[in-house]
C-alpha cells in the first residue's frame, strides 16, 4: 500500500503514459528503416539503435518529471541515486528480434516501483503497443486497463478447455530448461505460442487473449509492468513453486482458474505428459 505517501500516482501513471507513448513513436518511426543491429549476449541476443534511443527518450522524460529516482532500464542498467525510494524499471523495446524482422509484435514496458526496508512494490506498470495502439495500464489496487477500458483475464476453467497459451524462451542457447515444459504441454495438446515479447504476453493474459503464459530466465525489465497488469486484471503471477512472486526470473502468470492445473503440468515428471491421464 502507499497510504501514508503523498506520492501522486496518477501523475506518475501519465508520466509514465507519455513516456510509453514517446518510445512507441519512435519505434513506429523507424519501422522499414536498415537498422544498425548489434548483438549482446548471444548471436540472437540482438539490439537495434531503436532501443537505445527509446531508452533516451524514456530516462528523459523520467528525469524531467523526478530528478530524484533511479531508472533500471534494459540498455543502460542502472541510474540515479543509489537505493531511491522510487525506481523506474524500462525495457525500452520488448521484442527487439521481431522488430529488427519487421515482425509486428512488440512493445515498450516501464513500471515504477518503491523500495523501503529491503522491500519492494510495484505501484504501477505501462505496456505500449505501438503497432496496434494498445496501450495497457495499472496501478497499485486500480485494476488494469487497455485504452482507458477495464480488462480482465479470462474465464477459461482448464487447460483441455482448451486454453490458449504463451510461452518464451531466453537467449542463453546452452539454457534449454524450458523446452522439457514446452514438450509437457505441446505433448498434452494444449495450444502454446511463443510471440517473442514478454511484457505483451502478459498483458494478453490480462486481457484474456491468453489463458497462461510462463517463462523462465527473465530480467526484470521484462515482467515488471506485466506482472502488475495481470494481478490487477484479476490473474495470479507465480513462480514454478506457486509462490507469489511477480519480480522472479521464473513467471507463471494465469487467469488464475487453471494456475494450479499448469503448475501441475510444469512440475511433472515426464511419466505424466500425456492429456488423457
Ligand atoms: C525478450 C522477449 C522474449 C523473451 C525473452 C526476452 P527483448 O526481450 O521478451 O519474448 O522470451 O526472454 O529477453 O530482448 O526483446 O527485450
Ligand atoms: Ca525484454
Ligand atoms: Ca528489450
Amino acid at each position: 500500500m502507499t497510504s501514508g505517501s503523498s506520492f501522486d500516482l496518477t501523475l506518475a501513471l501519465q508520466v509514465a503514459v507519455q513516456a510509453a507513448q514517446e518510445a512507441g513513436r519512435i519505434q513506429q518511426d523507424y519501422v522499414g528503416r536498415a537498422h544498425t543491429i548489434a548483438t549482446k549476449s548471444s548471436f540472437s541476443d540482438l539490439v537495434t539503435e531503436v532501443d537505445g534511443l527509446c531508452e533516451a527518450a524514456i530516462r528523459e522524460l523520467i528525469a524531467q518529471a523526478y530528478p530524484q529516482h533511479a531508472v533500471l532500464g534494459e540498455e543502460e542498467g542502472e541510474q540515479g541515486q543509489a537505493g531511491a525510494e522510487y525506481r523506474w524499471v524500462v525495457d525500452p523495446l520488448d521484442g527487439t528480434v521481431n522488430y529488427a524482422h519487421g515482425f509486428p509484435f512488440y512493445c515498450v514496458s516501464i513500471a515504477l516501483e518503491r523500495r523501503r526496508d529491503g522491500e519492494s512494490e510495484r505501484l504501477l506498470g505501462v505496456v505500449y503497443d505501438a503497432t496496434r495502439n494498445e496501450l495497457f495500464t495499472a496501478v497499485q489496487n486500480g485494476g488494469a486497463f487497455m485504452n482507458g477500458q477495464p480488462i480482465s483475464v479470462s474465464g477459461t476453467p482448464t487447460l483441455r478447455t482448451p486454453a490458449l497459451l504463451s510461452t518464451g524462451f531466453p537467449y542463453d542457447p546452452g539454457d534449454s530448461r524450458n523446452l522439457g515444459l514446452l514438450a509437457k504441454l505441446l505433448a498434452m495438446g494444449v495450444p502454446v505460442r511463443r510471440p517473442g515479447a514478454a511484457a505483451l504476453d502478459l498483458c494478453y493474459v490480462a486481457c484474456g487473449r491468453f489463458d497462461g503464459y510462463w517463462e523462465l530466465g527473465l530480467k526484470p525489465w521484462d515482467s515488471a509492468a506485466g506482472a502488475l497488469i495481470v494481478q490487477q486484471a484479476g490473474g495470479r503471477v507465480t513462480d514454478l513453486a506457486g509462490v507469489s512472486r511477480p519480480d522472479g526470473p521464473v513467471i507463471v502468470a494465469s487467469n488464475g482458474l487453471l494456475h494450479a492445473g499448469l503448475l501441475e503440468v510444469l512440475n511433472a515428471g515426464p511419466e505424466t505428459q500425456r492429456a488423457d491421464q
